[in-house]
């Protein structure tokens, strides 16, 4: 008997000397050790999750597999394959839909069910630029850590983990995973072709792990004012299109839109001006670009907009998406709710379905120099796309809709069997 295993000493010192170098000239890694001790010798488990928290865990390593592919809306096919090839991997049956050249919408099931009873989505692109992949021992960044990587990686795991508990099967839960989310919504306004009508719908945004109540719609336009140049010292000669911008902007800045009890007050950026060409010239040509986050009625607030400026000599010109505001179903207990201020796919996707938006980590590290997700908010995360999963096949207990209720209120409804929800139109 030795009275000392320089080998045993070599894995006490392992998760501390990863920098180091090690007695007894031993290597600093697992597979190191391995061929120190000869292939036949096994790792045990907790040595290696201690010594690769990451490669070990089929979340944090689907979650980095997902971030170190960039995404960038536009440029989805790589990430798009390499998911295609993990489901099928995983034995789903998967889709994929062309929604424009290289570019595909990935769709999921099992068996050949593919008009599921719920949907499990979110997007795989991410707003630019690509940042690379970086976990320490509590905390991931990366590009798309947050948005939406963390939901896509969640999401899978949880509908895995459900189907080897044998929880659900065939028919039961799909997943949709869409390009194009941080732009147009291309992918999700495509997604609405392939043909199934979802009961649920359970979209992925970061929601810190909240239910979300909602969120607010958007508007975007430009204001243009057209003037004529003159030398500025003969002013009476041009028509100043400052003048006219400025004048339309302060009374947009300080019109009153309409608000709801849910979503409170709408927001108004402007966002972006040009104009003029030099100081000593009258300005022929001005604009800026406003967006407004709608909290109320979306022919309400276009109406205000379009009074605010009539009978000023600036033209208004509405560009890109416009949608109001979007209630999301949130009758499901046990969860803290949030009301979100960003858009989503949720109104580019189509249908009566229940609408669900729960992910993790915080919008507002989403889309900056420095996005990260906790990985303690991805694990989560999948304990919560499990219940929301559950919850939306067989519910249990409804909580009214009306957020201001809930707390007064307690609508208790027995467990109802499946097929009874399904028949259930009301639901
Ligand atoms: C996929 O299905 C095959 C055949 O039914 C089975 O042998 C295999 O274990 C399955 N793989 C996974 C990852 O479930
Ligand atoms: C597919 O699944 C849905 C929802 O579970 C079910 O209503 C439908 O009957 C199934 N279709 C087939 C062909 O099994």
């Amino acid at each position: 008997m030795k009275l000392i295993d320089p080998a045993s000493l070599g894995f006490l010192l392992l998760p501390f000397t990863q920098a180091l170098q090690l007695p007894f000239g031993i290597p600093g890694s697992v597979q190191g050790i391995r061929s120190t001790l000869g292939a036949s010798f096994k790792v045990p488990e907790f040595i290696k999750k201690f010594a690769d928290p990451i490669s070990t865990s089929p979340l944090y390593s689907l979650h980095r597999s997902l971030i170190e592919i960039p995404s960038v809306t536009g440029n989805e096919k790589g990430v798009g394959e390499w998911l295609a090839a993990y489901l099928m991997g995983k034995n789903f049956t998967v889709e994929t839909q062309a929604v424009s050249e290289d570019r595909v919408n990935i769709f999921a099931y099992l068996g050949k069910n593919r008009t599921t009873h719920t949907l499990v989505t979110s997007h795989i692109d991410t707003v630019p630029p690509f940042i690379p992949y970086k976990a320490t021992s509590n905390t991931i960044y990366g590009r798309g850590s947050n948005d939406a990587k963390g939901s896509v990686a969640s999401q899978i795991i949880a509908v895995e983990e459900l189907i080897t508990e044998e929880v659900i099967s065939e028919g039961d839960v799909s997943l949709l995973f869409v390009v194009g989310e941080e732009t147009l919504g291309d992918g999700m306004k495509t997604a609405n072709s392939l043909g199934p009508k979802w009961r649920a719908v359970i979209f992925g945004e970061p929601t810190e792990n909240k239910l979300a109540v909602g969120h607010k719609g958007i508007v975007m336009f430009d204001v243009i004012a057209k003037g004529k140049a003159s030398h500025s010292g003969y002013p009476q000669l041009g028509v100043n299109a400052n003048s006219h911008l400025i004048e339309a902007l302060y009374k947009i800045e300080h019109m009153i839109l309409p608000k709801s009890d849910l979503l409170g007050e709408s927001t108004i950026n402007i966002g972006l001006i040009q104009g003029g060409v030099a100081a000593n010239i009258v300005s022929p040509y001005a604009s800026a670009s406003v967006l407004i986050r709608l909290a109320g009625d979306l022919d309400e607030t276009l109406e205000v907009i379009k009074k605010t400026v009539h009978g000023l000599p600036v033209e208004l010109k509405f560009l890109g998406v416009t949608y109001g505001p979007q209630e999301t179903d949130h009758d499901v207990e046990n969860f803290e709710t949030i009301i979100c201020s960003y858009g989503t796919d949720v109104p580019n996707l189509h249908g009566d379905h229940k609408r669900y938006l729960y992910g993790p980590g915080s919008i507002f590290t989403a889309h900056s120099g420095n996005e990260y997700i906790l990985k303690s908010d991805l694990t989560e995360a999948v304990a919560g796309y499990k219940r929301l999963i559950k919850e939306s096949l067989w519910p249990t207990k409804r909580v009214p809709a009306i957020v201001d209720k809930v707390i007064k209120e307690e609508t208790v409804i027995a467990p109802v069997s499946r097929s009874a929800i399904v028949g259930d139109k009301s639901s």
